[in-house]
């Protein structure tokens, strides 16, 4: 078989996003975001870093930029903060907030880099959250779209790959981490799929305006996704893989790809009175805002085995220790399927399972079934990393995860898929999502620690030499 590896126009970069790794979350005329609120809340009651100072990226994103240029980054995927752009979600613009963009976005130019820009990733005005409860209501949309016209208008010139709305399908599982949910809303679970539909019809004109105003313009959504492995060859555990994928999957992709809802997704929730409502024009609206591309964040695959209809409904659960085995539950969509540890994959300390194949796999899978072309947007391993007497961090680890990675990617373009860009996690220490900044999985090591912000000195890890290396060889150099 012809092996025909990286094409020489292959997006080699990484990611970011903004809260996780900006700071100055409360100044220079920023607002709080529910990320700043969910953070704080994280650090009270678990000791996780906030998001105030995060990585400092803000005061340090020259030096962050010269550094992803000396790995030879050719592409670069960040978040833009709605909250510093518009502090009260709409209204007045802050002009010193867009004016960091415009000075990042220009400093990659400069540099060879291609942006790739996220419109939102997790981190709501608070004030949107004060003023109607935020995702949860239908108002949420026409300010999101106030917003996402005014940054694809800025930024049409110079940034041609949009990302809309970052992981819609872990936002479900996730919410209250992702999304401030005040607590008597949290047993409502019809919520979570409801919110999910305002961020589809977001997301839809998010794609119609970067159509109407980016000339050469290609936008997707990222997404989060792990294919679904049956625990056992049991054709009842088969039967809850493929209903796992269809509610965790083919929900979302559908709706990107076809402007549909997965129907047997869709019937599983109405009969269990969980099924979003939808107004009139809404599908309209979805199928007109098409995908060009899809972004996927790829960690782990996922395993399910067959669920009894008298089990009671759960969501995903969360490992806060970093102890392996302290993941805290498990999903259960009662008589449809069950999520499961899959016991022939290694995982990370905090119970991620290790599975290169899985990216390989939903390469080809998604490419066989939408014929579209896909980018790498997240992939990486969240570790502890320990700073040497002599200032190295060896991150061997991190390396070994990486590379089987990119062997992946690598074979799913030999057997046909159309692979843009591969942009891992993250392009410096950031914020962990759920577990502080002692969970890493940057090439640049970030000095601080969740009590001390310390200076945020960067010091280049084992894998920035090994990126680099990587990256010059396009993509050959795997050792
Ligand atoms: C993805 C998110 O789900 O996973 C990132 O898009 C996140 O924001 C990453 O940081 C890793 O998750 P965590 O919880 O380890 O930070």
């Amino acid at each position: 078989m012809l092996k025909k590896g990286f094409p020489d126009d292959f997006l080699w970069g990484a990611s970011t996003s903004a809260y996780q790794v900006e700071g100055a979350a409360l100044s220079h005329g920023k607002k709080a975001s529910q990320q700043d609120i969910i953070n704080k809340d994280n650090y009270e009651k678990r000791g996780f870093a906030t998001a105030e100072i995060a990585s400092d990226h803000y005061h340090h994103f020259k030096e962050d930029v010269a550094l992803m240029k000396e790995m030879g980054f050719t592409a670069y995927r960040f978040s833009i903060a709605w909250s510093r752009v518009f502090p009260d979600g709409t209204g007045e613009v802050n002009e010193e907030g867009i004016q960091f963009y415009r000075d990042l976005i220009d400093e990659l130019l400069i540099h060879g880099i291609e942006p790739i820009v996220t419109l939102y990733h997790y981190d709501l005005p608070w004030a949107l959250v004060e003023k109607y409860h935020g995702w949860l209501s239908r108002e949420v949309v026409k300010d999101f779209e106030y917003y996402a016209a005014y940054i694809i208008e800025e930024f049409k010139d110079k940034v041609k790959y949009w990302t809309t709305i970052n992981e819609q399908s872990i936002i479900v599982q996730f919410w209250t981490q992702k999304c401030f949910i005040p607590r008597e809303l949290q047993s409502n679970h019809q919520l979570r799929y409801q919110i999910n539909h305002h961020m589809n019809l977001a997301h839809a004109i998010a794609c119609r305006l970067v159509h109407e105003k980016v000339p050469g313009g290609l936008v997707g959504a990222a997404i989060g996704y792990a294919p679904v492995y049956p625990l056992t060859s049991k054709p009842e555990d088969v039967m809850a893989a493929q209903n796992a994928h269809d509610l965790h999957n083919g929900y979302y992709l559908d709706i990107y790809f076809k402007g549909i809802y997965t129907e047997s997704a869709m019937i599983y929730l109405e009969s269990k009175g969980l099924a979003p409502d939808i107004e009139p024009g809404d599908m309209e609206l979805i199928k007109e805002g098409y995908s060009d591309f899809l972004a996927l964040n790829y960690y782990s695959s996922e395993c399910a085995k067959a669920c009894l209809k008298e089990e009671e409904l759960r969501f995903a659960g969360v490992n806060w220790t970093g102890v392996k085995g302290a993941m805290d539950g498990h999903e259960h969509q009662p008589g449809f399927f069950q999520m499961c540890p899959n016991p022939m994959l290694d995982t990370t300390d905090w119970d991620w399972a290790i599975d290169p194949t899985g990216l390989e796999y939903l390469l080809r899978d998604i490419s066989m079934r939408y014929n579209k072309p896909l980018m790498i947007t997240e992939n990486g391993l969240g570790a502890y990393d320990t700073l040497t007497e002599d200032g190295k961090v060896h991150d061997s680890y991190r390396i070994n995860y990486l590379r089987d990675h990119v062997r992946s990617i690598k074979k799913s373009m030999d057997f046909g898929a159309k692979v843009l860009a591969y942009c891992p996690w993250s392009a410096i220490d950031l914020l962990s999502t759920s577990n502080g900044v002692k969970k890493r999985y940057g090439f640049v090591y970030v000095d601080r620690t969740d009590d001390d912000p310390k200076e945020c000195t960067r010091i280049r890890k084992d894998s920035f030499f090994w990126y680099k290396k990587l990256i010059e060889s396009k993509g050959e150099d795997l050792e």
